[in-house]
């Protein structure tokens, strides 16, 4: 980061000694303010729950800009890695920073297929859930066991330690959700086959049984891969902010993973998009597209706690860049199936027309974002409602192991500890029981 020439000047109504504030710029977007000696000159800290205005690291790994919906990994704009690349790829370029080269593609590919499967004993874990538990709980479990396993890639210092665990985590997060699905339904798990590709396994993974071959639809695993390619990261969301909070501790890489699964399981987060097509379908079983009004109203009335899921972003506010490409995507598999007029996509389409001329959602700059699109297509592609976040879980792992080891890599980086505005009582005595 550079200094900027500019300086910020704090001063005080009181009285009290102002003090002056370095600005950094980045490469691109909003410059900071250095405020890491403000406690230590002024005895006074910041104030920004929710962080709306606060940077919590430097990073060279994704830009967005909300007010323009753009979305850039590693400077590359989402809609050419999404039509120009496979989700392999954009791993690649997530955890080092440039796209691969043909020979560098085909070993990373090589490696990441050869840990696709999982510890023999992981599947004694699946047994210990009951068979309707949400995947998304299974999930979290799967996820922190694996350093009940991996004991030679756990120390999150040694550099070795922290490739071989991404390796492992991209390459088995198919393979456990694929396991925690199969539980679910009661069907046997489906090992995974070193001649498909990262997303066409974990299709067979998904639909096979030991009963009859599958064979993966190029179409819809292309779609698949989009979808994993559109997750795979997002700047420091609350899911990848817990990650490097959670792994600032020194704990090992999988347990700092399964931080962000169980965050990322919120509906105002990733459990959006299941909570999205759960919009949907109450609307379609309450009358659908006529009845859109009424619930239109609900949103609007400030006493109902009804929002538009699937719509507004803390960042964007202009349409999510991957929403379009989801919409895209959304055309694509429904075509490939036949169910151009599913009446799912017809409610959504109508949906989100009448959130882009009401002045309600365009006042609160509330647009379309990634979750809204994406749980029709994984409808569409067989893929269950509960399991949606956890798919989302999958994509997003390489962003947060990105994140992660980009932290660890910094030799600035120090535990996280914010502190707070204590408002509570201030000193007393305990008196004896008798007496209180
Ligand atoms: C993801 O951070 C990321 O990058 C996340 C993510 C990623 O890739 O990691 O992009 C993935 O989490 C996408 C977001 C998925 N969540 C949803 O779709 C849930 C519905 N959306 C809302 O919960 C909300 O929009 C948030 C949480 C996404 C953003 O909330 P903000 O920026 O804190 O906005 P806000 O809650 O302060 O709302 C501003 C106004 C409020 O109204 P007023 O008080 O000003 O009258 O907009 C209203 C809110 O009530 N509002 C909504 C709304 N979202 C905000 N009203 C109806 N429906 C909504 N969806």
């Amino acid at each position: 980061m550079t200094p900027s020439d500019v300086k910020a000047t704090l001063s005080f109504s009181d009285g009290s000694p102002s003090m002056e504030l370095p600005l950094y710029k980045g490469s691109i977007g909003p410059d900071v303010i250095d405020i890491r000696k403000l406690y230590a000159q002024t005895g006074k800290f910041t104030y920004d729950p929710g962080f709306l205005s606060t940077a919590s690291c430097n990073s060279t790994i994704t830009y967005i800009d909300g007010d323009k919906g753009q979305l850039l990994y590693r400077g590359y704009p989402i809609e050419q890695l999404a039509t120009g690349c496979d989700f392999l790829e954009v791993c690649y370029l997530l955890l080092n920073g440039e796209l691969p080269q043909q020979a560098e593609r085909d070993d990373f590919v090589k490696t990441i297929t050869y840990h696709t499967m999982v510890n023999e004993q992981m599947q004694f874990f699946l047994r210990g859930f009951r068979r309707d538990a949400h995947p998304m709980a299974v999930m979290t479990g799967l996820v922190g066991a694996l350093s009940a396993f991996y004991h030679d890639s756990t120390d999150i210092h040694n550099a070795q330690h922290r490739t071989i665990a991404a390796h492992r985590l991209i390459a088995k997060m198919p393979t456990l959700v694929a396991m925690a699905y199969k539980y679910g339904v009661g069907q046997p798990f489906i090992y995974p086959k070193n001649d498909l590709s990262y997303s066409a396994n974990f299709m067979r993974m998904m639909f096979a049984t030991p009963c009859e071959e599958y064979v993966p639809n190029p179409v819809l695993v292309r779609a698949l891969d989009r979808i994993f390619i559109l997750h795979a990261d997002h700047e420091q969301n609350a899911s990848t902010s817990t990650v490097r909070l959670c792994g600032s501790s020194g704990t090992n890489p999988f347990a700092a993973i399964a931080a962000g699964v169980a965050c990322l399981w919120g509906p105002a987060h990733g459990g959006a998009n299941e909570a999205a097509l759960n919009m949907l379908e109450e609307i379609q079983r309450n009358g659908g597209v006529e009845k859109i009004g009424e619930f239109i109203k609900q949103v609007k009335d400030k006493n109902s706690s009804v929002k538009l899921m699937g719509f507004g972003h803390r960042v964007y506010k202009n349409y999510d860049p991957r929403a379009k490409l989801m919409r895209e995507t959304c055309h694509e598999v429904l075509q490939e199936l036949g169910l151009q007029n599913d009446p799912m996509f017809k409610l959504a389409m109508a949906l989100e027309k009448i959130a882009l001329e009401d002045d309600y959602f365009v006042s609160r700059k509330l647009y379309p974002n990634v979750d809204f699109y994406s749980g029709i297509v994984q409808r569409a592609l067989g893929i269950p409602v509960s399991l949606f976040t956890a798919i989302f879980a999958l994509a997003r792992t390489v962003g947060w192991i990105a994140q992660l080891n980009e932290m660890i890599g910094d030799a600035e980086y120090k535990i996280g500890r914010p502190r707070q505005l204590f408002v509570g009582s201030p000193v007393r005595d305990v008196k004896p029981i008798a007496e209180r």
